[in-house]
């Protein structure tokens, strides 16, 4: 199995990237791309860590070494939001970046499946789609955005306010990423109960962790460690369901699905092609019904936006 990261000299790229070299099944190869001078770097302190994954580092010139045989691509390149921005604001830079590296995707690995981590997700996952069937390589069923950041926090912050072990804890989260299209699931939460008032200041806290993060950070950027577990779970689970393991995980895909939107978060059952099987996300509480049919249009805005984009 050969792993690329495009923006692997980032706060992301970097974490996500320790992260792979010390769990990717022994005999796995890790590519690591960026723009940024240092990456080669990166690379070499990576792979002083004992384990059976090799790693090489691809400077800008050499997008085609990193992809060449790539199995998995995860793209974390790009601007991180400041205090006061939304994700939104991050598209003029982030959407022409996304499109240059799926370009590349598409000339040097287009069987490849492909994470898309770079923000505005609900808009870069469709710039990618439009990019890839501009090249007549587009496969719905290898594009992914990953959503799996969502799901950890909602994991935690219900753990944290029933005190229990976050490990039994499973909390669905469909919709897209951003603001109100991030919609966790709590009335399907099993083994808790939640006050009505739990379930909207839950809600809240999940859509704007994003936003607690960049708050936090004063302008030295967004979640970069918690996202790098989440990319690596994510990136792990797809390994494992394409080494033949049965794997679910939650993730923003092209359903089809004229109610929703065109890309919609569900939960997916993960194979050796990709998306095995797109599950139904169940009923839905009088509250996430209201939710996601308020937040519908926004999403359905991000999508077009992205596909208007590559298409003009
Ligand atoms: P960062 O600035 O620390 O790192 C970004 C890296 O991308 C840098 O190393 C930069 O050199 C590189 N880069 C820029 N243009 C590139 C190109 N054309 N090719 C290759 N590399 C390029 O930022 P970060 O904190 O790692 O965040 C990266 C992106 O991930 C942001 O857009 C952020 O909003 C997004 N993000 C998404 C989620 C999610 O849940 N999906 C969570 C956190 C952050
Ligand atoms: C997050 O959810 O932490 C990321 O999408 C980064 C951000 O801008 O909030």
């Amino acid at each position: 199995m050969k792993v690329a990261v495009l923006g692997a000299a980032g706060g992301i790229g970097q974490a996500l990237s320790l992260l792979l070299k010390t769990q990717l099944p022994a005999g796995s190869e890790l590519a690591l791309y960026d723009v940024a001078p240092v990456v080669p770097g990166v690379a070499v302190d990576l792979s002083h860590i004992p384990t059976a994954v090799k790693v090489t580092g691809h400077g800008k010139d050499d997008l085609a070494g990193a992809l060449t045989g790539t199995d998995v691509v995860l793209i974390p390149a790009g601007v991180p939001r400041k205090p006061g921005m939304d994700r939104s604001d991050l598209f003029n830079i982030n959407a022409g970046i996304v499109k240059n590296l799926i370009e590349g995707v598409a000339d040097n690995c287009p069987d490849a499946c492909v994470g898309i981590i770079t923000n505005p997700v609900n808009t870069t996952v469709a710039i990618a789609a439009e990019t890839l069937k501009a090249k007549g390589v587009y496969n719905k069923n290898k594009l992914f955005g990953v959503t799996t950041l969502d799901v950890i926090r909602a994991e935690t912050f219900v753990a944290e306010l029933k005190d229990v072990d976050v490990a039994s804890v499973h909390v669905p989260v469909i919709g897209g990423h951003s603001g109100t299209t991030i919609l966790p699931l709590l009335s399907q939460v099993e083994g808790v109960e939640f006050s009505d008032d739990e379930v909207s200041s839950l809600t809240t806290r999940i859509q704007n962790a994003g936003t607690e993060v960049v708050e936090a950070k004063a302008g030295g950027g967004s979640a970069t460690l918690s996202m790098g577990q989440a990319a690596a779970r994510f990136c792990l689970s797809l390994v494992a369901a394409m080494q033949g393991e049965n794997v679910v995980e939650y993730t923003y895909v092209q359903t089809d699905d004229s109610d929703d939107a065109a890309f919609f978060a569900h939960p997916v059952r993960l194979g050796a092609n990709g998306v095995e099987e797109i599950l139904p996300y169940g009923e839905l509480s009088e509250f996430e019904e209201k939710a996601k049919n308020d937040m519908l249009e926004g999403l359905r805005g991000d999508i077009k936006l992205g596909v208007d984009f590559v298409t003009g």
